[in-house]
């Protein structure tokens, strides 16, 4: 009685845009400001949960009150995470991870030259796949699994894609950036959302403070992972 919501629950949350650097003072990055999954970690916070932050590049400070991990790139921030999964009870991937890096890390900064370079970009590893893969790694084996919820940016067939990425990632639910919407996204203090789950639309979030977006989205976890607000193991 009395305990708050996410009492006893281990959470990871990631936030910001991975750097993934070309020689020591050269990288490339993207626009995420880290303020949705600042917001995430703020609010899972207050509403009682042992949190961890691991973050990539981000605007300002992250919050207080929160065990923060920092991981530049996207390697890093994979370890991190595998790291960390198996005793978490929900994980939260709103960081945006760059899709590719350069395939080569020069140790001395590079020498301007030739009037022009190419420049040659592997993929990364994509950190919700990998979770989506370890969960399903071993069938039949009672291996707790947290709950995992990955974001998405889309401009186009936002449902379709959604669904898409929620099935091909094994994820629980998947939360659609609208970034039609103005005053939404990079940057930005508020945001508007879709969440997805197997069977669909599950909550749809109008424009509103990137806080009370997360306030909502840990109600909605809590909710679908079958949590007690009394805490603990559960049964
Ligand atoms: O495929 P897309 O990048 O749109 O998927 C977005 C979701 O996947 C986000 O939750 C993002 O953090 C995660 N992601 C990731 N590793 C990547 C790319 C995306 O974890 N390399």
């Amino acid at each position: 009685k009395g305990k708050k919501p996410l009492a006893g629950r281990k959470v990871l949350v990631t936030a910001g845009g991975t750097i993934e650097r070309l020689d020591p003072v050269r990288y490339i990055t993207n626009d995420s400001s880290g303020k949705m999954g600042f917001a995430l970690a703020e609010a899972a916070r207050d509403l009682g949960a042992d949190v961890t932050l691991v973050c990539a590049r981000t605007d300002g400070p992250p919050p207080s009150g929160v065990t923060v991990v920092r991981t530049p790139s996207a390697g890093e921030m994979l370890a991190a995470v595998m790291e960390r999964l198996p005793e978490m009870d929900a994980v939260v991937k709103a960081a945006a991870v760059a899709d590719y890096r350069p395939a080569e890390r020069h140790e001395n900064k590079m020498k301007k030259g030739a009037e022009t370079m190419t420049l040659t970009l592997v993929r990364n590893p994509d950190i919700l796949q990998e979770i989506g893969n370890w969960r399903y790694s071993d069938e039949g084996n009672p291996r707790r699994s947290p709950f995992v919820v990955g974001f998405a940016a889309e401009t186009t067939d936002v449902e379709r894609h959604a669904l898409d990425k929620l099935a091909r990632k094994r994820a629980d639910l998947i939360v659609a950036n609208d970034v039609s919407q103005e005053g939404v996204g990079f940057g930005a203090d508020s945001n508007a959302v879709n969440v997805y789950g197997a069977e669909g639309l599950v909550l749809a979030l109008d424009r509103q403070s990137k806080r009370r977006i997360a306030e909502r989205l840990w109600q909605l976890i809590a909710d679908r992972a079958g949590w007690k607000p009394s805490g603990g193991e559960g049964v």
